[in-house]
């Protein structure tokens, strides 16, 4: 019971790594508020995972960021913790990616990140504090030639995280902000990336590729660091890039 009664929003909280969190956060007492783009897939697996609210949020969308806002402070009265997972996947050569496909890319993973600071840090501090954990990516690290824009976007959101760290510190707000950067994880995302061919969206392949452990991640792999984060275990921990990658990095 890690989290016990922490108030957790979990955004792409109906698949994947946000699910799994969901999932994971919930078994350690967490009460989680989903939140998804697609309202139905949410509503499919809230029960299940035993999330105790739902709302429908498209990171994008500053208007929906300002609702959630609202509606968190209304029936939980605050937050404890945010864990920002939604995502999508661009990918192409970038000497002919269209600029519209590049804009998407970044629009729901960087402007995304960025309204989740500025909307949901301000809720942490008016409940006494609390851990923003945003899920960036390897490839903001290496680069990636496949996924040049995506690897883009998640450089951009290590960046935010390192820098809303540092001024949550020099504000004395007792807010910690942090990365996670997963490797090659088995979720549904790689069906859904845009721009590029089916061998290059393979996870198994891929990780038997790349990967020193051999393996692709499960969403639960990376869902265990998010509850080390937003636990009060990490309390001295801060604006740091915790990759949870098999390895991947090491290559
Ligand atoms: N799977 C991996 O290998 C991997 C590796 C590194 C980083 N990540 C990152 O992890 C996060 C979760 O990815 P995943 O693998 O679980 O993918 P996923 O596709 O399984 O889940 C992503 C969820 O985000 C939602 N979403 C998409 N656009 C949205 C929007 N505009 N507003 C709100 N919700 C939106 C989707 O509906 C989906 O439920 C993403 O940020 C992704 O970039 C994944």
């Amino acid at each position: 019971m890690r989290l016990e009664n922490k108030r957790v929003l979990i955004t792409g909280a109906a698949s994947g790594i946000g699910l799994a969190c969901a999932q994971v956060m919930v078994s350690h007492g967490a009460r989680v508020i989903g939140s998804d783009i697609d309202g139905s897939a949410l509503a499919a697996v809230a029960d299940e995972a035993g999330m105790a609210a739902t709302m429908p949020l498209d990171v994008a969308e500053e208007h929906d960021w300002a609702a959630a806002a609202a509606e968190v402070s209304r029936r939980f009265g605050g937050l404890d913790a945010l864990v920002h997972s939604a995502g999508i996947g661009v990918g192409g050569d970038l000497t002919t990616l269209p600029l519209e496909n590049w804009r998407r890319q970044q629009a729901v993973n960087l402007d995304g990140a960025f309204l989740a600071v500025k909307h949901m840090l301000p809720l942490l501090r008016a409940s006494g504090g609390g851990s923003l954990t945003l899920i960036a990516s390897v490839t903001g690290i290496r680069g990636s030639a496949v996924f040049a824009p995506y690897a883009a976007s998640k450089a951009g959101v290590i960046a935010l995280a390192r820098s809303a760290a540092q001024a949550s510190a020099a504000a004395g707000d007792n807010v910690r902000v942090n990365a996670i950067a997963p490797g090659v994880i088995a979720t549904p995302i790689f069906d859904r990336m845009e721009g590029v061919d089916a061998a290059a969206s393979d996870p198994i392949a891929t990780a038997a590729r790349l990967v020193p452990l051999g393996r692709a991640g499960q969403p639960e792999d990376v869902a265990h660091a998010a509850v080390y984060l937003a636990s009060d275990e990490a309390a001295y921990v801060t604006g740091i890039v915790l990759p949870v990658d098999g390895g991947l990095l090491m290559r």
